[in-house]
């Protein structure tokens, strides 16, 4: 049991019986979740701040970890913003971002790789290993996980793809056995190119190929914003034209794109929440909390 509830346990602490019940509360209120989750597949796109910051990467692996052993079958696809353009840095090459994607030329693509495939995929392997369950690295290059096609940018951002298709099999494998595959975002086409995906782009078609229950993308922002409002949901209309003001921009583009791909692919749920509140992946999937912004289509929004 953590210090926490061992202190919230004592017999001699105030009010005990009271959080007692409320902490029993809380743990029971998650059953119905569970039992409706159980066996399904959730893809988690894992971005942005929790991704740099020690306590938020550990409570992330910790998430994860709960998720998998109630039975949720997780498949986590990670991106690495930052780890890229402080490697591309450090050997002295500039990064470009077009509408939130990164320009990738031949020297990015092997950047890309190294720093995505390598460190920033193993980091995540293991600390998700580290609280007991068992993370696999996955390269879109690993058994064709993801193959890929020039995106339809291309011509301005380089060596961008899309997910073509996705290796399910594979996939299905790795959660059949109880593992976790943690998912790089880089493919390669017919002609062995291999191509940079962007992240949100990329969960998006894995969610898609494996009929996924939810896609959650775990970013550092509370939700979409609107001036100074975080919106509970937004839909397909409202977004084009956030973007069209510059409401929407950068990073926060391509997500919302690819969240109504995903819905319009039928997918159920697509929410975006904030990596930066720890835990907050739990009270997504098991609470009626509302947190961060849902993705919904046009209908569901009227
Ligand atoms: N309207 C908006 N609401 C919320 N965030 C926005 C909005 N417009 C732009 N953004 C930006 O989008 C960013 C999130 O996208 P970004 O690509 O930077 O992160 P990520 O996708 O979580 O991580 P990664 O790209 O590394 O996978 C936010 O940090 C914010 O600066
Ligand atoms: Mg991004």
């Amino acid at each position: 049991m953590s210090n926490v509830m061992n202190d919230l346990c004592r017999d001699s602490h105030p009010g005990m019986k009271e959080r007692q019940l409320a902490i029993g509360q809380v743990l029971i209120e998650a059953l119905p979740y569970i039992r409706q989750f159980e066996g399904k597949t959730f893809v988690i796109k894992y971005g942005g701040a929790a991704m740099i910051d020690d306590v938020l990467k550990n409570a992330f692996a910790q998430n994860v970890t709960l998720l998998r052993k109630v039975g949720i079958n997780v498949v986590v696809v990670h991106g690495g913003g930052n780890a890229i353009t402080n490697t591309a840095d450090s050997m002295g090459l500039h990064t470009t971002f077009v509408h939130g994607k990164r320009v990738t030329d031949r020297k990015m693509i092997d950047v890309v790789q190294m720093t995505l495939a390598g460190k920033v995929n193993q980091d995540i392997v293991r600390l998700i290993s580290g609280h007991g369950a068992k993370a696999v690295g996955v390269s879109g290059l690993d058994a064709r996980t993801i193959q890929a096609e020039p995106c339809t940018e291309a011509a301005h951002l380089g060596l961008v793809g899309e997910v073509a298709s996705v290796n399910t099999e594979y996939l299905d494998l790795l959660c059949q056995a109880k593992l976790i595959p943690v998912i790089a975002p880089i493919g390669f086409d017919n002609e062995g190119n291999i191509y940079n995906i962007n992240a949100d782009d990329a969960a998006s078609g894995i969610a898609i190929a494996l009929k996924a229950e939810k896609l959650i993308y775990v970013s550092d922002v509370e939700g979409v914003h609107c001036g100074d409002r975080i919106l509970k949901s937004v839909c397909k209309s409202e977004a084009a034209d956030l973007i069209e003001q510059g409401i929407i921009s950068g990073g926060m583009i391509p997500k919302s794109l690819s969240a109504y791909r995903t819905l319009d692919a039928g997918v159920g749920k697509v929410h975006l929440i904030d990596g930066r509140f720890v835990h907050s992946l739990l009270l997504e999937i098991f609470t009626n909390a509302g947190v961060g912004t849902q993705f919904v289509s046009e209908k569901e929004s009227q």
